[in-house]
Parts: C-alpha cells; structure tokens; sequence
C-alpha cells in the first residue's frame, strides 16, 4: 500500500523530534500502520538540517500554506504553537479535506470547538494526544481505556517546567529563575515562560482534561489559574515539615453543583505516589467510579517524548483513514450532539483544606485572634506551627492547616485576619489536596 503522506508545519523541538522517530522507527510504525507513515512536505523558517538526517529528500520551505494546499499531504502536523496562525492553518487543512495532528494545547483549549466542528463537518480526524502531559497517553487513557466509568476527578502535574522548578528548589535549594532558565535551554519550556510558570500552560490542558472527562464543551476563560511564582522556598520548607509536598496541579472534579475546573500550586501528603513526581516528569491520577484510581506517568515535555505521542496519533489516523467518520472516536470521547452544559464552579464554590503562612507579632492573644477569626467562620484547625522570633525581629511566622471548608468562607476570614493590627502583611494561602481515593 502507497505510505501515508505527512505535511509537517515546524521543524523545532518537537517538530524535529518528531521527523526523527518517523524516520528511525519507520519499520515498526509500518508494521503497526499496516502502510509507511513518511514526511515529504515540511514548513520552517529556521532549523538545523544538521540534526535531521533525511531531511534533504523533503520539500522544505517557510510557506506552511504550501503544506496545507499541497494536494499530495494527507495528514498534516501542526507543531509550530500558538493561536495564529495555527488556527488559520488548522481550519485550511480540514476544509481541504486534510486530517490534522497537534500537540497545541492553546489552540485546542481555546478553539477545540470550532475546530472541531469543521473537522465534523469534513469527515476529517483531529488528533491532539501530545497536547496534554506530552508523552503520556492520557488522552487515549481517558477517551477509550476509561470509557466504561463515570469519571469522578482529575489531578495532575501537567506542566514539567514548573514540576522541574519546584522539584530543583525543594532538593536543591536553587533559585526560581536559575532552574527557568535551565528548562528553557533543554527545550521544555513555552516559547513564553510566563505561560508554564504562571499556570496558563496548564489551564490549558486542564481544559482539555476536564472536556474529555465529563463531556463539556471546552471552557478554557473559566479555568481558575494561579501559576507558582509566588511560592518560597520557606513555603516549600514548611510543608515538608507538616508531611506535605507542594506541586502545581491542575483538578477538574465532579460534584453535584457543577464542575471544577482549578489550575493552582497545592499541598499533598508525601505519601502519595503523585507527590513524588519529580523533575520535568508528568503524572496525571484518575478516579473514576469502577476502576477506582489510575495514575499515568511519564514525560511530559521535550522532543522524543512528545514527538512519541504525535507519532502514536499518526498511527491512529493512518490505520482509520478508511473508516466510516461516524465509526471514529469522538474528538472529545462523548458524541458531539451528546455534550452536557454543567455549570463551571466559580472558586468561591470550591471546598479545599488550606496552609496559610502569616507573619504575627509577637505580643500575647495573637493567636487567639486568629483562631477566633477562623472559628467564627466555622473553619476548623487541623495543625499549628509557630517559628521562633529571628534574632533581634519582633515578628513570627505562624503557619497553619485547615480543614476543608468553602474558598468563599476563607477569603471572608483571610480579610479578616488581614485587617489586625497584629499582623504584618498579607497571608499566604495554599489549598491542600489530600487526593484519597
Ligand atoms: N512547556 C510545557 C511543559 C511543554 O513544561 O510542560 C509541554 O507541554
């Protein structure tokens, strides 16, 4: 049978990564595919030939609209990121008739449902498994390995750059921007940092997580989004102290009143397995109702890995590119007249544990003004660390643990706690998930 023939827009890390499993596997893939997957169309504006054996028998150019126009492309890769002009060229491809791979979580999160309406429309296949936590098959995990279970909630560490930088300041004691900058030098990072280190890159695979796990349309702008530039090493002193460990995760979960969606730095037991995931490493923990929890592991960015996953799709693509459209697997696991409008949660609706850190002086009844504030808002204490005063500081750090209790009560009371005279600045608030099954 004739190879399946591959446009492929970018030739960067994973553009290239990608170009290379193609070529180093191809044999493998074959058997698998039942016919040769072969890139012979590619767009780039700047890449190393040095480094991608092969490439010279490719048609290489800077005009990614040639790809998608050219008549002889079957499935086209988009790996360049960002929302245009991916959007644009993602939408050219489908009404050309073209199935569509992408490991672009922004342009999935944020325009999944158009995109995917065209590709309806077209009887085309958009695949997206490298979108999400990159080498992990999450996707296909949760769109037909766990189609039998009513999905109860998602946790994952879904963004390797800021699992690196915490990882590096917890064992290390290095600084923030130091280990960014490490990250970005090994290819893991967005093309804007702010995007990992401010949880928008992670809001937008949570997006994609929580579509996939109840059927939602995507909702990327209500995804509550908090990044990990705030957090200290003390921060992450303490929590080790308390039995916890800090990692920036992102929570979709089912409750009666609607859905969560939650991108948020959040301490969990170190005893847990997803607590001592380290490094660039991904993890995402499903808990569904019949197979109880499930825990994907594995890399979640740089070349290979994520090149692993868009290779996996092409696979999937090549081996049904005969099939009936309706017989597919729906983009986003549910059949698309078959999605549900629950409401997105706002996060005052959200009931978490919190660790608060506040800096009180060192006079008598602080404390008890503290809790009192906490009791009266019905929050119930659960841990109380009190740091001795520094040498010559009239001021000590107090953290505490709370029991679960609704975001909306907290906020209410950490204005309160705020407001005395006996407090100096602000309070810091980290929700804690204890992530029991
Ligand atoms: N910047 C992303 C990360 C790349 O660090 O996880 C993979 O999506």
């Amino acid at each position: 049978m004739k190879p399946v023939k591959v446009g492929l827009l970018g030739l960067g890390t994973v553009g290239g990564g990608t170009f290379n499993v193609l070529r180093r596997n191809a044999e493998e893939i074959a058997r698998r595919a039942g016919r040769g997957i072969e890139v012979s169309h590619a767009a780039a504006r700047d890449y190393d030939p040095g480094g991608l054996p092969g490439i010279e028998q490719v048609t290489v150019s800077d005009d990614a609209f040639a790809v998608v126009d050219d008549p002889a492309v079957d499935i086209v890769v988009e790996l360049i990121g960002g929302y245009e002009p991916a959007r644009e060229l993602v939408l050219k491809a489908i009404a050309n008739g073209k199935h569509v791979v992408t490991a672009n979580k922004a342009l999935i999160a944020t325009h999944g449902n158009e995109i995917f309406a065209a590709a309806q429309r077209q009887g085309v296949m958009v695949a997206f498994e490298a979108a999400v936590a990159g080498g992990i098959p999450i996707i296909k995990a949760l769109r037909e390995g766990l189609s039998a279970n009513r999905i109860r909630w998602i946790a994952g560490i879904i963004n390797g750059t800021g699992n690196f930088i915490l990882t590096e300041m917890r064992d290390k004691g290095r600084e923030f921007a130091d280990v960014l900058a490490e990250a970005q030098r090994l290819g893991y990072a967005e093309a804007d940092p702010t995007f990992d280190v401010e949880g928008i890159d992670a809001a937008h695979k949570l997006a994609i997580l929580g579509s996939l796990a109840f059927g939602i349309p995507l909702q990327f702008d209500k995804v509550y989004t908090e990044g990990i530039s705030h957090i200290t090493r003390e921060d992450v002193g303490y929590a080790g102290e308390l039995g916890y460990r800090i990692k920036h995760l992102g929570i979709t979960r089912r409750s009666g009143a609607g859905v969560e969606l939650r991108v948020h730095p959040t301490l969990i037991p170190q005893r847990r397995l997803i607590a001592n995931v380290d490094g660039v490493m991904n993890a995402v923990l499903v808990n569904a109702d019949a197979v109880g929890p499930t825990l994907y592991y594995g890399a979640g960015a740089g070349a290979e890995p994520t090149a692993s996953a868009v290779v996996a799709d092409l696979v999937d693509v090549a081996r049904t590119l005969t099939a009936d459209p309706e017989n597919r697997v729906p983009h986003l696991a549910f059949q698309p007249d078959a999605l549900s409008d629950l409401e997105i949660l706002p996060m005052e609706a959200v009931e978490t544990a919190y660790y608060l850190r506040l800096c009180a002086r060192d006079q008598p009844g602080v404390m008890a003004e503290i809790t009192r504030i906490l009791g009266d808002a019905g929050i119930s204490i659960e841990a109380i660390l009190q740091k001795e005063p520094q040498e010559g500081e009239q001021a000590v750090t107090v953290i505490l643990l709370t029991r679960a209790v609704r975001e909306g009560q907290m906020d209410a009371a950490i204005r309160g706690i705020e407001s005395l005279d006996s407090i100096d600045g602000t309070v810091t608030r980290i929700r804690v998930e204890h992530l029991a099954s």
